[in-house]
């Protein structure tokens, strides 16, 4: 299997951090294709906890290089940070790369996301003020610096000299805000540059070249489908996309040689910042997923907005992926509810919809229609095998595999590596495999 790529199927956080950690150990490259240090992964390997917000998590393994691909925007100090945190805790980081062809996010991006965030009022898209839109928006503008002219310290010069006016402008006229002074910023560029050197690279000439030599290389997305900016809840997203497709754009491959597409989602569902969220909870229970769940954000540690499972937008997400198969993390958190729910139609003017609809204004009408299991008390941490589930659970899991159409083939029931039930083949670089087959 030459190509594997991890999608988030819901608004992100869905737990790809321990998804593309269990399948590190048998690839060679780990390739995040898109967003930047608005991403948190977060992996628990014993009692080491990692949180990771722009280097692979692939970077814990020893084998494996860790690749930033030129569809991510790179905050280089965040970068530099981030390795620095992990060299001291003993990993190596002299394997990851980072594409020249990556934007920078510069602080101007950083000041204009705040700035717009807050001009936008109660209207505020919530994003995570590390300047993402902005930097997207110039990468499409074509005023963007990327990683690549860092090391040519006359060519940031020139840009900055075209580009700071401009930023400037914006930010003293139209948010009131301070301007940026040109050569304070050309230091620090120039810093980043001469720090980040020895990772910059062609990173699509380098996959390219793993996926010639028959490696497998596994392509890990950030966020996730309905956050993605043109199959999310618009304008409520990220500014760019999250989709499998994404991997091919922003990580340096075809197509054709993606071969497998692994859908991550959770029992239940979170969204954090604004937008429509159909099946969120105002109640007990939802106080209960953030709390058991622990879901607060990594990178900005608001809470997250909690809610059942919502099965409407699940196929939408497996199409416009063409997910081929689905790990399904934290079921171990429903466990002591009463009961479960499953969001599977909404009503809208009156009518029975199933279809994930498009318009803002009309999801923002939806009311959820539930299907109800009966709630179960066993602790699952322990479970390795779904034959040794509670029945309530596994018919749970059997009505998400069938409104998904594909299979669920990894169920996580715990934080750590090991809180994993595994039904099929893993991904393997020598032909290993997942081992026994559990089910
Ligand atoms: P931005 O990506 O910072 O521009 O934020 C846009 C939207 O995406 C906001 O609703 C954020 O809360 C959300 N978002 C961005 N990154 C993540 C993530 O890693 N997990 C969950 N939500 C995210």
């Amino acid at each position: 299997m030459p190509a594997t790529v991890v999608v988030g199927l819901q608004w992100g956080d869905e737990g790809k951090g321990k998804t593309t950690d269990l399948l590190a150990e048998s690839v060679s490259h780990v390739v995040r294709y898109q967003g930047g240090d608005n991403a948190g992964h977060t992996i628990v390997i014993g009692d080491e906890v990692f949180k990771l917000h722009l280097v692979p998590s692939g970077v814990l393994y020893p084998h494996i290089v860790p690749v930033i691909g030129n569809g991510v925007v790179v905050n280089p100090q965040t970068l530099l940070d981030e390795m620095a945190m992990l060299a001291q805790r003993g990993i190596d980081t002299t394997r990851v790369r980072v594409s020249a062809a990556a934007h920078v996010t510069m602080p101007y991006h950083v000041a204009l996301d705040r700035a717009m965030e807050a001009r936008r009022g109660g209207g505020n898209i919530g994003t995570t003020n590390r300047g993402i839109g902005p930097t997207y928006a110039d990468r499409a503008a074509r005023t963007g610096i990327r990683m690549g002219d860092l090391l040519d310290p006359p060519a940031i010069r020139a840009a900055l000299e075209r580009i700071l006016p401009e930023k400037n402008a914006l930010m003293v006229g139209v948010h009131g805000a301070q301007p940026m002074e040109l050569e304070p910023l050309l230091e620090r560029a120039v810093a980043w540059g001469d720090a980040l050197r020895a990772h910059i690279t062609d990173t699509t000439g380098l996959v390219q070249a793993a996926l010639a030599a028959g490696d497998h290389v596994l392509l890990e997305g950030a966020q996730g489908a309905l956050l993605d900016l043109d199959h999310g809840t618009y304008p409520y997203v990220t500014s760019s996309n999250p989709v499998a497709g994404g991997a091919c754009t922003g990580g340096g491959v075809g197509p054709l040689q993606i071969d497998q597409v692994i859908g991550v989602m959770k029992a239940y569902a979170t969204r954090v910042g604004s937008g429509p969220f159909p099946t969120e909870l105002g109640d007990p229970i939802g106080t209960y997923l953030l709390e058991k769940g622990r879901e607060f954000g990594t990178t900005t540690g608001r809470r997250r907005r909690c809610g059942w499972f919502d099965a409407v937008p699940l196929r939408y997400a497996v199409a416009v992926n063409s997910v081929s198969s689905i790990m399904l993390n934290k079921l171990d958190i429903l466990s002591g509810l009463p009961e479960v729910r499953l969001g599977v139609a909404y009503r809208l003017d009156g009518e029975l919809v199933d279809r994930w609809p498009l318009s803002l204004a009309e999801l923002e009408r939806v009311e959820p229609v539930f299907e109800t299991f009966p709630g179960w008390d066993e602790d699952l941490g322990g479970v390795r095998r779904l034959a040794d589930l509670p029945a309530a659970a596994r018919a749970f899991i059997d009505t998400l595999e069938a409104r998904a159409g594909v299979p669920i083939a990894i169920v996580s029931v715990g934080p750590e590596r090991t809180q994993t039930i595994v039904r099929t083949e893993r991904p393997a670089r020598s032909g290993a495999s997942w081992g026994a087959v559990a089910t």
